[in-house]
């Protein structure tokens, strides 16, 4: 079976997505649909896409399935336009920044029946995933502390950032749900702090650009993240699960693991820039676990409830950076 796909949204992300789904056989872009005759355009000429517009695509019946990746504010209705329309759902995250849109918006999906996948492609990764089987297979024992540091190798644009929903909601989310994919339990406390310590404009816009926030268990484990928008060595990108009987951590990711040796140290290459480098292999993989799953009729992970989740932890967040105290779930 081919399953066949509408793009809503060709920007940064979309792209990424028209890419991925090239290289996956028993996918097909049908169609594309965005304002933005540049961003079509480049979609069009790496597949046999058409431009459509977004009510055409989740109208077409010959389309099994729609991928979201317009700006964030859209997602929601977007999300229930194509449950109504009986569509298989992927939806970059986050599904939307306001907490109770999300759950209206999940209503639908569950009252309609569909099927939603959330864009968290870290869940993806090998790295990740490889840690995550070790945690799985209990070798070293019960999980007592995770941490996770996320750079980002320079800020997006303003632009971007004004409408991103902050630091919390667009960036961290991805380790916030790292977290909960590792540590298996949710959280119900979480302590943030965060600062301008990259760029005034970030400041200026409302957000920050430097935070930490750690979470905790109702068993006691802890997780913490360490996040910001500068890394000039490149997209960092690290996790140590600490556990009873040892630990498991994974490292950063070069082009080549080439080492060169001399009086003046060992030198390696510089760590892959951006996060759509570093990621590239998991935005396929996510892709393809999308399309095995609309084929085979399985299960959509992560879903909709992972989104929710994540965003509550975000906006948890938020609350303790603005008031100073711990806020508990
Ligand atoms: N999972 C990830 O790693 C990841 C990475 C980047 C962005 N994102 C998410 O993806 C979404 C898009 O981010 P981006 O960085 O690609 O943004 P972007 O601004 O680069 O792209 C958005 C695109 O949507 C188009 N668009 C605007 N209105 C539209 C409409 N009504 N119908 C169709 N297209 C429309 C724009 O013209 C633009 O090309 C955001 O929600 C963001 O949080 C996820």
């Amino acid at each position: 079976m081919t399953v066949t796909i509408g793009l809503l949204g060709a920007g940064r992300i979309g792209l990424t997505h028209a890419r991925a789904l090239a290289g996956i056989p028993s996918a097909r872009l049908a169609a594309i649909a965005d304002p933005s005759d540049a961003a079509a355009q480049a979609v069009i000429d790496l597949t046999d896409a058409r431009r459509s517009e977004v009510d055409e695509i989740i109208a077409d019946p010959a389309i099994d399935a729609v991928i979201i990746a317009t700006p964030t504010d859209l997602h929601a209705g977007q999300v229930e336009q194509a449950a109504r329309a009986g569509k298989a759902i992927f939806c970059e995250k986050p599904i939307d920044l306001d907490i109770d849109r999300v759950r209206s918006c999940l209503k639908v999906v569950a009252e309609t029946g569909a099927r939603l996948m959330v864009g968290f492609n870290r869940r993806f990764d090998r790295e990740f995933r490889a840690l995550r089987a070790h945690i799985k297979a209990g070798a070293v024992g019960e999980i007592e502390m995770i941490q996770l540091v996320s750079r980002d190798h320079a800020p997006p644009p303003i632009g971007f950032i004004k409408r991103s929903g902050g630091l919390f909601r667009d960036m961290m989310i991805h380790d916030l749900d790292m977290a909960r994919f590792l540590m298996g339990e949710e959280f119900v406390e979480v302590f943030a702090m965060g600062s301008v310590l990259i760029d005034p404009e970030i400041g200026a816009a409302g957000d920050v650009d430097t935070a930490t926030a750690t979470l905790k268990t109702a068993s006691g484990r802890i997780a913490v993240i360490t996040t910001n928008r500068r890394s000039p060595y490149g997209h960092d990108q690290r996790a140590e699960v600490h556990r009873s009987k040892g630990m498991v951590s994974i490292g950063n990711m070069r082009a080549t693991s080439v080492t060169l040796a001399n009086g003046g140290g060992f030198h390696t290459e510089q760590l892959l820039i951006s996060f759509m480098d570093r990621y590239v292999e998991a935005y396929r993989r996510e892709l393809t676990a999308l399309v095995m799953a609309v084929e085979s009729g399985g299960p959509f992970s992560p879903t909709g409830e992972d989104g929710l989740r994540a965003l509550e932890l975000a906006d948890a967040a938020v609350r303790s950076m603005e008031s100073g105290m711990v806020v508990r779930l």
